[in-house]
């Protein structure tokens, strides 16, 4: 039986679920989660960091974004997380009173249509195969207003050699995580394939795709020196149209 995109959600989720306390443990000190991917939400989307704004953030995982939101001005009560993990979506709710979350794969979001301003996207759409990821930027199409934001965070594929290699491209791979585990990753090159879909689809690009390492992260010099070196994550910001 051929495995269709709804079971890869599923399986992705057990997978995390099997790994949550390791996953757990990582997830708030991450070097790039402090001092590429957090920064990178504060420089494209500062705009919106208000207490107005309604946001849905897919692939919630610990709800470290939710928190980060919170932190700059967004209301708990006006962020939905949605995951497929029941496990770290424990650990979100824990962690973040008044922040309701949805038990779901992110490729149809049960949520009502001209909803949010925001929906973002940190580190997740590597675990959705194309036919999944279409569904899921569909949905999010549907869920957002017009004139709303889509701002994800992806990791760059020319960072790994292993990923960079043409055969790999479009298939899933075995990747070992930062968390020190394994897990299938869609290998793509996320620009063409979301540019490209984006705009076919209701989006117009608004900014993005370099990140840029915070001088917070010379902390760890050799860290720093890596990611400041070779690219390690992209990020980019579009605009519903209509
Ligand atoms: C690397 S974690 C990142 C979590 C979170 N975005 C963050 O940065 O803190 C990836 C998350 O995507 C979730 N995920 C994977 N496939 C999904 C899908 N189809 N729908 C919803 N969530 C999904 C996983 O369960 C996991 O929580």
């Amino acid at each position: 039986m051929t495995e269709n995109s709804f079971d890869v959600g599923h399986r992705i989720g057990a997978l995390f679920d099997n790994q949550a306390e390791q996953y757990i443990q990582f997830a708030d000190g991450s070097y790039t989660w402090n001092f590429l991917e957090k920064p990178a939400f504060d420089r494209y989307i500062p705009d919106l960091y208000n207490s107005s704004t309604k946001a849905l953030d897919i692939g919630c995982g610990t709800g470290r974004i939710i928190k980060h939101l919170s932190s700059r001005g967004l209301l708990a009560e006006n962020i939905i997380g949605i995951d497929v993990s029941l496990e770290l979506l424990k650990c979100a709710k824990k962690g973040l009173l008044g922040a309701s979350f949805v038990n779901n794969s992110s490729e149809e979001l049960p949520l009502i249509s001209d909803n949010f301003d925001l929906v973002t996207s940190n580190m997740t759409m590597h675990y959705l195969d194309n036919q999944a990821l279409e569904r899921t930027l569909n949905a999010v199409h549907r869920v957002l207003k017009t004139g709303g934001t889509f701002f994800f965070v992806e990791s760059d594929p020319d960072y790994i050699p292993e990923r960079r290699n043409p055969e790999n491209l479009n298939r899933w791979l075995e990747l070992r995580t930062s968390w020190g585990t394994t897990l299938p990753y869609f290998n793509r090159d996320p620009r063409p394939f979301l540019t490209s879909f984006l705009i076919n689809h209701g989006f117009r690009y608004i900014r993005g795709w370099a990140v840029n390492i915070s001088e917070a992260g010379k902390v760890d010099l050799v860290k720093y020196n890596r990611y400041f070196l070779r690219p390690y994550r992209i990020a980019a910001r579009f605009e519903k149209i209509g």
